[in-house]
């Protein structure tokens, strides 16, 4: 009894929310001359009511959408929408005219937008009808133009598209501006879903067999939709049958990237609401394509598939969405996570939350096996670079940042740890809206790859571990043996030939370098360092027994060391002035050198790294090549400068904790995640510095390039695994005369930028290879550890 009340009282209701006047609406025609206004409920409603022509107000604001809607139903679902680009103020008008179709006018007096008729002739009426379809037709009832020929993100049984047709999504739910996905039933018979930004496209291939291309895409009145090929056939979208007869019918594709077809019963629209028959994809959270992005959610974010077939975004324990408008955008950590100071890292400083059946898809770095959970969740605490671990089958995936194409899935089978930071001390809130807008568009470029991302979170490289392994060896060297060529000079004598500091020729991150002229017969120029920071208590003895090793060095692809200044808090080195300056002016200047003159350089820099590592009297590890610390001499030699440095500093700097900064693009991986220090890391950042003289441009430049080509290393595999390297020379005439030449010296590059360092060849290799005296074997993907590609 009580519920045959609330059915009543639910039926009662429903009515109430419809337009009085649809019980005065007669057959469905509109009569030139008729107009709507928007303001009020106006509308045009088919004959048997269940559609309605008109206004929509939008959602918190002033704002009117020329639209199609269900009018039964008591959420009034759009159909078809005219001006989602352009919303109508208040008080707009649309007119149905005899010469130009329904013409929307703003108040103003401004067209916002009119119908465009496919078939000229003379609008007779225009008819609402009962599939939904509003129509304008000639006096003889042609159909001169049609709601249903020109779609927005809805098809209605009845509704058939033609080749060359296509869905777009709206923005939002409420927003329906232009959106991310779109569906194209291509002029070859293909069905194609694309998003905007590169995030998925997939073809519903009909077949290569003559006769079996697509025609049209049906959704006929017993509710099947499905391609027609040419010969007759069939593609049809699976799910169970539900006759337009009975049921509301609808087939959307929503501004979440799917394509599902609804049904809603006709008998009980109060309470039921929108159910899909199925959906395309099936499940858009597995959907992923590997270098393009996040996925369905933003980065860090989890995928989760409701009961609707839609997609839900949630940010993990400990992390907040990147804006609180967007929540299917990306993630970030409330407190830093990382090994932005591997010093102070310490595991009881975080702690892990557990969560089931979540992974993400494309972010592991390390493959553990015969695991337990427990070592797995442990390793992940113990590993700065790891944010999240999954442990699965007794397998660990010690995942890092970015975190992407994350879902949750219950055939998963898997256990997730997500690290975060169990004190509040380092709470990072993105404080003010340009600080926010920067974080997404550097991590909308950078996200996007593996290494890189470390530098976002501020990442910096601490030598520690590498002073750790050489103190030792270095020990042999006493002050007796001392003997050098070097010259002291006192700081009085550097101030005066660098004219009191003046000249500034550059900084790094050891310290800034000024130009200055010694007297040595006739004057010769030089390059003065002052090194940072210097502690100088201790570090004596070792400074000078650095300085000897730099001292005998003499290679022709090294700047020489003239001289030191080692007084009180002063330490200062003196070099040989290049004059030509360094390789990042030479390389992305205006003027680009010739492939030739590159390929000299890239020749000379691996020389002058081979006698480093194995050459001179012990080993020099640099730590820091990249192309401003390789300069130019008149010849235009490369010459690698700040070789020996890293050590220098370490030595002090270990002692006050202060991080040496690892230069962005160039840093091989393994200062991230523990492991050993070796030759392997100049070797790393060798690789990048050939990639951006084999194509003149920067490691990472999102300014100038599209995603996919921001970070060069990404790209340039991209390329070369398709076959399409001359890409990346950017039409450069002279280069590709000998594209053999240009492949041999990517495929070295590759061989260096492999993540894991026992694959990278020595800088004696790399000679060699550059050199033709061995062949170059086919290099394999350089971050093997991303999974899902
Ligand atoms: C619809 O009704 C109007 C009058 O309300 C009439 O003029 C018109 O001819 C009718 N149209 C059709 C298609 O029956
Ligand atoms: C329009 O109709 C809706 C639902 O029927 C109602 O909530 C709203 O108040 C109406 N607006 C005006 C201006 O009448
Ligand atoms: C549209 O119709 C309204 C009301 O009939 C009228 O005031 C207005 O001038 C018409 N606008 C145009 C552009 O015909
Ligand atoms: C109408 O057609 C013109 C040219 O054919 C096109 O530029 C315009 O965008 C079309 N307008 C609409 C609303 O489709
Ligand atoms: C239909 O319209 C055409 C052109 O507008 C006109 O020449 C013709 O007389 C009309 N026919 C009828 C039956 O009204
Ligand atoms: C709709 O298509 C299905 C599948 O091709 C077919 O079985 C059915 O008869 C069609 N219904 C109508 C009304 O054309
Ligand atoms: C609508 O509500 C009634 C009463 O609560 C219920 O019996 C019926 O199953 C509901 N219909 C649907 C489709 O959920
Ligand atoms: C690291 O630890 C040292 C001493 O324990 C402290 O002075 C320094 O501020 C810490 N650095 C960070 C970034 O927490
Ligand atoms: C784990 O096994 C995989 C595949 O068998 C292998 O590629 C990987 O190197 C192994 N991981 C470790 C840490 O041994
Ligand atoms: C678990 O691992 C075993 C052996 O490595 C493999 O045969 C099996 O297929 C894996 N099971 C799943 C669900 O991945
Ligand atoms: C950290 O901050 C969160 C939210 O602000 C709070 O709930 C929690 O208690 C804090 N934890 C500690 C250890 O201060």
């Amino acid at each position: 009894m009580a519920m045959a009340l609330t059915v009543w009282l639910l039926l009662l209701s429903s009515l109430f929310l419809l337009p009085i006047y649809v019980l005065a609406q007669t057959n469905g025609s509109v009569a030139v001359g008729a107009s709507l206004s928007a303001a009020g409920n106006s509308s045009w409603i088919s004959p048997s009511g269940d559609f309605a022509f008109g206004f929509r107000q939008l959602e918190n604001n002033d704002l009117f959408l020329l639209s199609i809607w269900f009018a039964k139903i008591p959420d009034r679902t759009i159909v078809w929408y005219a001006n989602g680009d352009k919303p109508a103020p208040k008080g707009s008008t649309v007119n149905l005219t005899a010469n130009s179709g329904l013409v929307l006018t703003s108040p103003q007096g401004d067209e916002l937008w009119k119908s465009n008729q496919s078939i000229a002739g003379v609008v007779a009426h225009g008819l609402m009808n009962d599939k939904g379809n509003f129509v304008l037709e000639d006096n003889k009832s042609a159909k001169l133009w049609e709601t249903f020929k020109n779609p927005t993100d809805t098809m209605l049984p009845g509704q058939i598209m033609e080749r060359g047709g296509k869905l777009s999504s709206r923005n939002s739910e409420t927003d329906y501006s232009r959106g991310r996905f779109q569906l194209d039933f291509q002029v070859d018979g293909n069905l194609v879903f694309s998003a905007k930004k590169p995030f998925y496209s997939t073809a519903t291939t009909t077949g290569t067999v003559p006769g079996s291309e697509g025609l049209r895409l049906v959704f006929n009145d017993s509710g099947n939709f499905y391609i027609l090929r040419v010969n007759g056939g069939h593609f049809i979208f699976t799910g169970e049958e539900r006759a337009a007869r009975d049921y509301y019918l609808r087939t959307t594709l929503s501004f979440d990237g799917v394509l599902a077809q609804y049904f809603l019963p006709k008998t009980s629209v109060g309470n039921a609401s929108w159910a899909p028959l199925w959906s395309e994809p099936p499940n858009i959270c597995q959907k992923i394509n590997v270098n393009s992005g996040p996925g369905i959610c933003g980065y860090n974010s989890i995928c989760i598939l409701q009961a609707d077939k839609r997609p839900t975004c949630e940010c993990p324990t400990g992390y907040s969405l990147l804006d609180p408008n967007d929540p299917y955008g990306s993630c970030y950590p409330d407190s830093k996570l990382g090994c932005e100071n591997e010093l102070n890292y310490t595991k009881d400083l975080y702690n892990v939350e557990v969560l089931a059946n979540t992974d993400w898809l494309t972010s592991s770095y390390v493959q553990l096996n015969a695991s337990t959970a427990d070592t797995c969740s442990q390793s992940c605490l113990e590993d700065c670079l790891c944010a999240v671990a999954v442990y699965s089958n007794d397998t660990c995936w010690k995942k890092k940042f970015p975190l992407s194409y994350g879902r949750e899935d219950s055939t998963l089978n898997s256990k997730t740890f997500i690290k975060f930071r169990n004190d509040n001390s380092t709470r990072q809130v993105p404080d003010d809206k340009k600080s926010r807008t920067t974080w997404v568009h550097v991590g909308s470029v950078l996200l996007g790859t593996s290494v890189f991302v470390n530098f976002i979170l501020g990442a910096a490289v601490i030598c520690l571990g590498f002073f750790l392994i050489f103190q030792k060896k270095h020990a042999r060297f006493t002050q007796n043996d001392l003997d050098t060529n070097l010259r002291s000079f006192s700081h009085k004598e550097l101030k005066e030939a660098t004219n009191g500091f003046n000249e500034e020729l550059g900084k790094g991150a050891f310290g800034v370098v000024y130009k200055g002229i010694i007297q040595i017969g006739s004057g010769v120029q030089v390059a003065v360092k002052k090194l940072n920071c210097v502690n100088v208590q201790d570090g004596e003895k070792e400074f000078k027994t650095e300085l000897k090793i730099i001292g005998q060095t003499h290679h022709k692809n090294l700047v020489r060391l003239v001289g030191y200044c080692d007084e009180g808090q002063e330490r200062l080195l003196v070099y040989e002035f290049l004059s030509n300056g360094t390789l990042a002016s030479f390389l992305f200047g205006d003027e680009k050198p010739s492939w030739r003159q590159r390929m000299e350089i890239a020749d000379g820099v691996a020389k002058g790294l081979l006698y480093l590592h194995e050459e001179c009297s012990s080993q020099i590890i640099h730590c820091d090549i990249k192309p401003q610390n390789i300069l130019l001499d008149d010849h235009y030699n490369a010459r690698i400068s700040d070789f020996g440095l890293a050590k220098l500093l370490m030595m002090d700097q270990s002692r006050t904790h202060t991080a040496i900064r690892g230069t962005k693009g160039y840093v091989a991986p393994e200062w991230f995640n523990s492991m050993a220090i070796t030759a392997k890391v100049d070797v790393y950042s060798f690789g990048v510095v050939l990639l951006e003289i084999i194509c003149c441009r920067r490691s990472v430049d999102m300014e100038n390039n599209c995603e996919e080509k921001a970070i060069l290393i990404d790209w340039v595999y991209d390329c070369y695994r398709d076959g399409a390297l001359d890409a990346v020379l950017d039409h450069e005439v002279d280069a590709l005369d000998d594209k053999t030449e240009l492949e041999k010296t990517a495929m070295i590059a590759l061989w260096c930028i492999q993540e894991d360092p026992s694959l990278r060849p020595s800088m004696r290799k790399v000679v060699q290879m550059l050199e033709g005296v061995v062949e170059v074997d086919v290099p394999p993907c350089p971050s093997p550890y991303t999974r899902g590609g």
